[in-house]
């Protein structure tokens, strides 16, 4: 017979907690109606059990005691939502041991260890869902999982941090420079004290590890991902890149060709008709390119309580519906694959590169010089004289080109005895 009460126990109350408590419970009739069952939160399991919380609670629903979720029979469903590795994978794995479905929004878990999970709950027949870990409220995973999976995925292209989209758009909107900019998204709550994660790009680094670990069928460990940050980003250079067409955006980039992989996070120059390029302040969007849906994007919140709450009980709904029905455990991990991630120095592309030079005879051919040698082939250059004296500043794109080339040519351009220095090179993505 099916089940008529389904039941929920949550680790962690913080903001995705407090936003899944709130649409579960404001939702509640809608939710139970698509089940075709009630759905029960029964336990919440908290560090700090007296702290007051921002949703309202039923009574008997706090436990500081881990193992009243973890140990409860009647408990089917376990939402992870404490974040990190440690404890909460090994939460996971007990309650996978005890034949409880999981639903987790932890992307560093995912990133480094999801494979393992995923095959653990299939192995048991549970299932294990994890939308909310990555671009908070948009449902790219289950559209990758479900709505695109048969298609070939050539290309998944995001926007996937709030904080980094804000402060960039700070930038280029109010001419402020990183500092400023960070220091405003600290204020509003957007960056964390500590902004590390995101500002680095290792926050973007886990979503797309997972994003092309699902796109590509195989694993992309986030180790192998070239993670690089927004805090080399003048006002200077947006301001260029504007001149130029080009918003600067901080890309997470998922390809597949010949059988390998590209997995890189990097500020990169896009231009401003690309989709991606007017996604401003906050807001997370994810460009997929699949061979039958060719070209898709998802655009909305990726972070913050409601819309993370969105996304982990959708998931709670979703595996609600496949106990009822006993066809949990279908969807396991589909990363059937053993494809290589390429080396960043073999990844060609365009780049914008700005330098301080000398303002005199000859500074540019010689420069240019260095590039043909090379084999990095200009395809643009601005140069503007700067108020203090005799020097310039030279701003180059160059035409798609091996980023090794443009690396060595750059050490030693560098050296020239014109060049005072070379002050940026972002890539250019079009
Ligand atoms: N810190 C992330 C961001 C949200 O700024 O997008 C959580 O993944």
């Amino acid at each position: 017979m099916a089940k008529e009460v389904i039941r929920v126990g949550i680790l962690g109350l913080g903001t995705v907690g407090s936003g899944t408590v709130q649409t579960l419970q404001e939702n509640k009739k809608d939710i139970e109606q698509k089940i075709g069952a009630r759905l029960e939160i029964k336990k919440i399991a908290v560090a700090h059990p007296d702290k007051k919380r921002p949703v309202p609670l039923e009574p008997g629903w706090i436990t500081g005691d881990v193992n009243e979720v973890m140990d409860d029979p009647e408990i089917d469903i376990v939402a992870e939502l404490i974040g990190g590795v440690e404890p909460a994978r090994s939460y996971i794995d007990r309650a996978l041991d005890s034949g409880k479905h999981i639903v987790t929004a932890n992307k560093e878990l995912l990133a480094k260890g999801g494979h393992e999970l995923l095959t653990k709950a299939a192995t048991h027949r549970l299932d294990f869902y994890f939308e909310g870990s990555v671009a908070g409220g948009i449902p790219i995973v289950q559209a990758m999982k479900i709505g695109l999976a048969a298609n070939h995925i050539e290309r998944v292209v995001g926007i996937v941090n709030g904080t980094t989209n804000y402060i960039l758009t700070q930038m280029a909107q109010e001419g402020k420079d990183f500092a400023e900019a960070l220091a405003e998204a600290q204020a509003k709550g957007y960056a964390e004290a500590d902004p590390t994660n995101d500002v680095e790009g290792y926050d973007a680094a886990y979503k797309i590890a997972i994003l092309a670990s699902i796109a590509f069928m195989s694993r992309v460990d986030p180790e192998d991902i070239h993670a690089e940050g927004i805090a080399r980003i003048t006002a200077g250079d947006i301001r260029y890149a504007r001149e130029l067409g080009y918003a600067i955006k901080l890309l997470a980039i998922g390809r597949q060709e010949n059988g390998s992989i590209q997995a890189r996070v990097h500020p990169a120059l896009l231009p401003f008709a690309h989709p991606l390029a007017s996604v401003n302040d906050v807001f997370n969007a994810v460009f997929v390119r699949g061979s039958s849906v060719g070209e898709v994007m998802f655009f909305g919140r990726g972070a913050g309580a409601l819309p993370t709450g969105s996304a982990v009980a959708a998931d709670i709904l979703e595996v609600a519906r496949n106990i009822r029905f006993g066809s949990a455990g279908r969807i396991a991990c589909t990363c059937f694959e053993n494809k290589s991630v390429i080396p960043m120095d073999t990844i060609e592309t365009k780049y914008y590169i700005r330098m301080k030079v000398s303002d005199k005879p000859k500074v540019l051919a010689t420069i240019a010089g260095v590039f043909g040698e090379f084999g990095v082939s200009v395809e643009s250059v601005v140069q503007k004289a700067v108020p203090t004296g005799e020097s310039a500043e030279i701003v180059w794109v160059t035409h798609q080109a091996l980023e090794k080339n443009v690396r060595e040519a750059l050490e030693v351009i560098a050296r020239l005895p014109v060049v005072a220095e070379v002050s940026n090179w972002i890539r250019v993505e079009e």
